[in-house]
């Protein structure tokens, strides 16, 4: 019997910089003290077995020549994940891997990027490939858009791996691979929570909307003669000819702003001010970018009309979670309020919980 190695990995809700991280933009993420447990064990027989306790999942088996389109369903990313580092030219002789989850899947909060790191970090230990985070981070955004088909950018697999506790990461996306920087969320100690609204409602981005709103940058990009949507100015937006194409170029323009002016309120720990940046977030997510829905919409005006100081979508968008910042004391309020409006469009209840910042990616035992 081989040595089990358990590993903790956190899912992710972005602060702040949706839709950035493949226009060169930075991006505020944190991740959140819901994680995914993953246990290895190696095996010699070039053989990969996947567990898990997600509802509906049975063992799934492949070999580590896996390639594209052998394997579906949540066994994709681990799949993938294999495939990325064999793929790399890293030897990996087989593995028993069981995944055990806290982090509700298809709510935005990136267990996809957990599943596909988690075994990443922990395959790199297990076989001693001497692998840094962030190249562990390139191989598992490798293994989501060429294998699972979703044209992610590296925010989600930086964070799952680089998270801090009771820090955010502030990554710079210009440059390939992103670089990092830790910055202090101290809200807690000023008697603010950070409440996730999990709407239930579907989220999938290998379904065509993002890689969409990928494109529609590219091509605002290219007609503007640059590298990254990002570095344009609000004036290069009257030369677009296509209102869809200014409209996602202002979302990226003014959500690069907010970000830096997010970093700047965190910094001096202007609560308020910080709220009502993540609230205009959301209605340029809304509006301009074009990715929000009925059921993130409901969320967010349901916490501020309770006393958030500011919520918006967190991640992809088209369902998946919303954020919500807010006095500990308004908690049952913002809570009750949610489920009130939701129950008024008779949608199911939303799942609530309150998150911290977390540590990344991190063997247990
Ligand atoms: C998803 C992707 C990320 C990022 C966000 C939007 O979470 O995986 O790379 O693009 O959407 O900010």
């Amino acid at each position: 019997m081989t040595d089990v190695h358990r590993w903790e990995v956190p899912g992710r809700v972005n602060l702040i910089g949706e839709h950035l991280d493949y226009n060169g933009g930075p991006v505020l993420p944190i991740a959140i003290d819901r994680s995914l447990t993953i246990k290895v064990r190696s095996r010699d027989d070039a053989v990969v077995n996947l567990w898990s306790d997600l509802p509906g999942s049975t063992k799934v088996s492949f070999g580590t020549g896996v390639q594209p389109g052998e394997v579906e369903g949540w066994a994709t990313y681990g799949a993938g994940m294999v495939w990325s580092m064999t793929q790399a030219g890293h030897d990996i002789p087989g593995a028993d891997i069981v995944v055990e989850s806290r982090l509700p899947s298809g709510a935005g909060l990136s267990s996809s990027a957990a599943l596909t790191c988690g075994i990443g970090a922990a395959l790199n230990e297990l076989f001693g490939l001497g692998l840094d985070r962030t190249r562990i981070a390139q191989l598992a955004q490798r293994a989501e858009t060429d294998f699972a088909g979703a044209p992610v950018g590296m925010m989600d697999q930086l964070t799952v791996l680089l998270g801090e506790v009771d820090h955010a990461v502030l990554m710079d996306t210009s440059v390939s691979p992103p670089t990092t920087t830790t910055v202090p969320v101290t809200w807690e100690e000023d008697g603010l929570t950070m409440l996730v609204i999990n709407t239930g409602a579907h989220h999938a981005l290998a379904d065509g909307e993002y890689a969409a709103r990928r494109d529609e940058c590219e091509r605002a990009a290219a007609e503007l003669g640059l590298e990254w949507l990002s570095d344009a100015t609000l004036d290069a937006t009257v030369r677009l000819t296509d209102d869809t194409l200014k409209a996602r170029t202002r979302h990226v323009l003014t959500e690069t702003a907010r970000v830096r002016g997010a970093v700047s309120a965190i910094n001096r720990r202007a609560w308020a001010q910080l709220g009502t940046i993540l609230t205009a977030s959301h209605a340029s997510l809304r509006d301009d970018f074009q990715v929000s829905c009925p059921e993130l919409d409901v969320a967010v005006e349901a916490a501020l009309e309770a006393g958030a100081l500011g919520a918006r979508m967190t991640g992809g968008g088209f369902g998946g979670s919303a954020i919500a910042l807010l006095p500990i004391d308004r908690l049952s309020a913002v809570r009750e309020r949610v489920e009130a409006r939701y129950a008024s469009h008779q949608w199911k209840p939303p799942q609530t919980f309150v998150v911290h910042a977390a540590d990344g990616a991190h063997r247990v035992t």
